[in-house]
């Protein structure tokens, strides 16, 4: 008998070194429909997706995968990709060095007669690829590291779409893109799944699985939940079925002192390393004082990121500007003068350069300190195993042991530990780089409970965050930066709305003639 369903994965199991990853998930999944798949971090969302598409081959993992109706036993990606399952995944995979084209079509190029790379003809097809992806304006010839996080995630997903997928996965698709892109990605799975293709969608932005998914499945802890029709659920259902109790305040905001100005940023100014006359952050001024908690919102390019790698030694361009500490200039022309002035910050782009990846996640976290567990050149293990103990238990951060490497922890649980490293030199003031992204509700609201924890004991925080209610729900003043210009600075009370700080962002500051 024909099976309504195109997939069905039957308790599946999984285990890494004698730990349960996966301990009996059922996922099912009917033609053209779109499943967003949900739960904590670490609950084994990507460790299904990569039994299914045998990044973990058959023989590997437990229960069974049936393939309209008939058992499916893959020994490769390659054979899953076969019957047309296409995984985008989590941590983008593009080679940077190689061209668009060449990452696109990278082991399936397209071949002249004699065998030989068919490049011309590989140029014309991806073109012609991301032409109709209304991404016409990438010249695929270039190597992929020209473009910016966000475009290198369409182009991947342009790849995965040139493979005639019949199950799309996407794992987090749009950690990295920018709204609009955002948009487009979601058109696109809509126009697919029009055309008959199935997806699996994992996002912990629930709004997008509100807005993209028809049914929902939600895990925990490596098991099966449950089940439902999106149309039957709230995002509130979702999220008490993901962490197990209700959370009806998503925000833990708290009174706090807030005290005298400790840090200014004056003249702040960082011109684009590859045109210098343009200028990606002009002339921003702020204050930041003891205790409070500033959020700088604005859209994504806006130049936020630069501003505040600028102000931690770490932008890579020609920039100037003054910074200042209890009134003080200080000198941070390197993260590590940065870090011991008193300045730490979390950055947006964990893999590039939050972590380690190879390296225990207990070495990570204590990466940036080392120094303070070495006395005549040997490290105190004792000393170093507390703190790493301690900040795995502060953050909760989920795994089998310290040694692991950190690489193969879930995605939020990485972020997790990339805050922990940063809190270990003791800062006086924190940068967090859009802190929470990819990180699951209940572990961001840990985050948020631990930044007003240390803004209680004195320090002081920059949060630079694309999501404007994690912006307005923790903050307690609002930079708002558009194009490179400090566009509005906001006590953030009763008046303060999205729509407030949105304007700000899309209306230039009159200039001095
Ligand atoms: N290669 C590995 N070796 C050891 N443990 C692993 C490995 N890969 C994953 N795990 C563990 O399996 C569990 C599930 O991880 P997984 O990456 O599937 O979570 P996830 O649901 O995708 O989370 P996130 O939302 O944070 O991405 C985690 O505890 C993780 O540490
Ligand atoms: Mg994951």
């Amino acid at each position: 008998m024909m099976s309504e369903y195109l997939l069905e994965m039957r308790g599946i199991t999984k285990d890494f070194s004698g730990v349960k990853a996966l301990d009996g998930i059922d996922l099912r999944v009917r033609p053209g429909e779109c499943v967003g798949l949900c739960g904590e971090n670490g609950a084994g969302k990507s460790t299904m997706m990569k039994v299914l598409s045998a990044v973990y081959p058959y023989g590997t993992w437990g229960g069974t995968i049936l393939w309209e109706g008939r058992e499916l036993r893959c020994a490769s990606i390659r054979e899953s990709e076969d019957v047309g399952i296409v995984i985008i995944h989590q941590e983008l995979m593009l080679i940077p060095q190689l061209s668009v084209a060449e990452n696109i079509f990278l082991g399936r190029e397209p071949r002249a007669l004699g065998g030989l790379i068919d490049f011309d003809r590989m140029i014309i097809e991806a073109s012609k690829l991301l032409a109709g992806l209304r991404m016409g304006h990438i010249n695929v010839a270039m190597p992929v590291s020209n473009y910016a996080g966000g475009e290198q995630q369409l182009i991947e997903i342009a790849k995965a779409l040139s493979k005639n997928a019949r199950l799309l996965i996407l794992d987090e698709p749009t950690s990295s893109l920018t709204k609009s892109e955002t948009a487009i990605l979601l058109r696109l799975v809509q126009d697919l799944k029009a055309r008959g293709t199935a997806c699996v969608y994992i996002s912990h932005k629930l709004e997008e699985i509100e807005e993209i998914a028809d049914t929902v499945t939600v895990i925990r802890d490596g098991r099966y939940i449950g089940d439902a029709p999106m149309r039957d659920m709230t995002t509130g259902d979702i999220i008490r079925m993901m962490v197990g109790r209700d959370m009806s305040n998503l925000f833990p905001r708290e009174e706090h002192p807030i005290g005298e100005v400790v840090f200014e940023a004056i003249g702040i100014t960082c011109l684009d390393p590859e045109n210098r006359e343009r200028r990606r952050v002009d002339n921003v001024s702020f204050s930041l004082r003891k205790g409070e908690i500033l959020g700088v919102a604005g859209l994504v390019g806006a130049g936020r990121t630069e501003m505040v790698s600028a102000l931690f030694g770490a932008y890579r361009g020609p920039h100037s500007g003054e910074v200042r500490l209890d009134g003080k200039r200080i000198s941070v022309r390197t993260p590590q003068e940065a870090v011991r002035q008193g300045l730490c910050m979390v950055p947006e782009d964990r893999k590039a350069h939050g972590i380690v990846p190879g390296l225990g996640v207990g070495y990570n976290i204590t990466l940036s300190v080392l120094g303070d567990f070495t006395t005549a050149g040997l490290i105190d293990e004792n000393r170093e195993f507390s703190v790493i103990g301690e900040a795995i238990r502060r953050l909760r951060i989920k795994t089998a042991s310290p040694v692991l490497p950190i690489s193969n922890l879930s995605g939020g649980n990485q972020q997790k530990a990339v805050i922990s490293k940063m809190l270990e030199p003791r800062p006086r003031v924190l940068i967090l780089d859009e802190p929470t992204r990819g990180v699951d509700v209940g572990a961001k609201y840990e985050i948020y409970r631990l930044m007003f924890a240390l803004v209680r004991d004195g320090m002081s925080i920059i949060m630079v965050s694309s999501e404007l209610p994690e912006v307005m729900g923790i903050s307690d003043r609002v930079l708002v930066i558009g194009e490179g210009e400090l566009r509005g600075d906001f006590i953030n009370d009763d008046t303060l709305t999205q729509e407030r700080i949105l304007t700000a962002a899309i209306t230039p500051t009159r200039r001095a003639a």
